[in-house]
């Protein structure tokens, strides 16, 4: 357990990098297992996330190591297509492995996996998909079990764009005999990545960022390399931190077309955003006003992932701000915890409406779930007073080093564990 102690009422100002997706590289890693041969990855963040999930690379009889950001993955000896619950429980994208040991062995052994406590996260979507594929899926309480002789391609049409299904319906697609078309795919930059990936280990893929992706055989190469994409919502958490504390600072390395809802909100807000080729710097007074309805949608929607954040911004921002949440049932668990630190917010089932307070003041708040947690420390960089944000170890499934990074830009904070 780690106690995040941060005095608040700084404003933060300087200039840092953005890490490398999480949600970006956990579907890559996955993917590494399809066909043997060697991945090395760029941009890898240090996670226990990322841990876990070469551990499980391991667990299944490959070579996975991280040494600093860069990850170097050999599968060619993959020797087991279980992946036990321990491991499983640990986190959502556990639930790639479906598609990732099917297509390599044929069989897969596995859990319901773990994650954020935000919702009904079910994995019918991801089975449905194997299905169609022309897998035989038993499923036996908590365990599953999908084999299959041959994938065959298929079209596959998801009543919801998950972002899940979808990586797990392209990874499995790989090794399957004839064209597949997914229909309804997410179209978040992660999934994009997940294709520039799957393409360099030899997959025929295209279409990924639309709703229709289409695979169409593999030809398998050794050796392949892969930088991950900087991370959307980390650089949203810096944001929203800057805009709440007041501050000026610059982020570089990150793909300005991902931030366009945030920033709409933020600008709205009365921070001012200047975009440059690379980088974009926020520069705010603290002093914020109400935005209009904030609702969370599939991409290019407002990420739900950064519900949390903003929420958090604008717990001191001038009139009431109504927020709708659309992808998770249960995802204001957050709330409650801000109240402690005086904010005015009421949740009704899906909505939730905060009325901006004048001053906010330091509290003990625990951190619910990974965006919640990361919510918690941009409350109280914008709070009087000191805070102690409890966390159980959500925050280092998101984000790395972020107290440093906190610290490198003026703010008084640190982490005790
Ligand atoms: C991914 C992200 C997570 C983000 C979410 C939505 C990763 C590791 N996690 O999660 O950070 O919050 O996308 O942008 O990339 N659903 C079903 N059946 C299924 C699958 C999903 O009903 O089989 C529902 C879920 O309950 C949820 C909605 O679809 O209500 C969205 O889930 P999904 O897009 O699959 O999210 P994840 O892939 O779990």
């Amino acid at each position: 357990m780690a106690i995040w102690h941060i005095n608040g009422g700084h404003k933060l100002k300087g200039s840092c990098f953005v890490q490398g997706s999480k949600n970006a590289a956990l579907p890559v890693i996955t993917a590494s297992v399809i066909s043997g041969g060697v991945t090395e990855l760029l941009n890898v963040p240090q996670l226990s996330d990322i841990t876990n999930t070469l551990r499980i690379l391991r667990q299944l009889g490959c070579v996975a190591e991280q040494q600093g950001n860069d990850v170097y993955i050999d599968s060619t000896c993959l020797s087991s297509n279980t992946v036990p619950a321990e491991m499983m429980e640990k986190m959502r994208s556990s639930v790639l492995f479906m598609g990732a040991l099917l297509a390599r062995c044929g069989e897969v052994h596995l859990t319901n996996p773990g994650g954020c406590k935000i919702g009904a996260r079910p994995v019918d979507l991801h089975i449905s998909a194997m299905k169609a594929l022309g897998a035989e899926v038993e499923e036996n309480g908590c365990e599953i079990v999908c084999k299959a002789d041959k994938l065959k391609g298929a079209h596959i049409e998801l009543p919801f764009p998950s972002v899940g299904a979808t990586e797990n319906a392209m990874i499995a697609a790989c090794m399957a005999d004839g064209e597949t078309v997914i229909s309804g795919a997410a179209k978040e930059p992660e999934i994009v990545d997940l294709q520039e990936y799957l393409r360099k280990k030899g997959a025929y893929i295209y279409g990924a960022g639309t709703g229709k992706i289409s695979i169409n055989g593999f030809e398998k190469s050794k050796h392949c390399g892969h930088r991950i994409i900087p991370d959307r919502i980390v650089a949203s958490s810096l944001l929203c931190a800057a805009a709440a504390a007041g501050g000026d600072i610059e982020l570089r390395g990150v793909d300005l077309k991902e931030f366009s809802c945030l920033q709409h909100f933020l600008n709205e807000a009365g921070c001012d955003i200047i975009v440059n080729q690379r980088s974009i710097r926020l520069v705010s007074d603290g002093r914020l006003r109400s935005v209009s309805d904030v609702v969370t949608a599939p991409y290019p929607g407002f990420p739900t992932d950064a519900q949390p954040l903003l929420m958090a911004a604008l717990l001191k921002a001038d009139g009431k701000t109504e927020f709708t949440e659309n992808i998770f049932d249960s995802r204001y668990c957050h709330a409650r915890e801000l109240s402690r630190f005086g904010a005015d917010i009421t949740v009704n089932g899906r909505n939730a409406t905060v009325w901006g307070v004048k001053s906010l003041n330091g509290a003990t708040v625990t951190a619910t779930d990974l965006r919640g947690g990361a919510a918690m420390i941009i409350a109280g960089l914008s709070a009087n007073g000191k805070t102690e944000v409890v966390d159980t170890g959500h925050i280092f499934r998101g984000y790395e080093n972020f107290d440093y990074k906190l610290r490198s830009l003026g703010a008084d904070v640190y982490m005790e564990i």
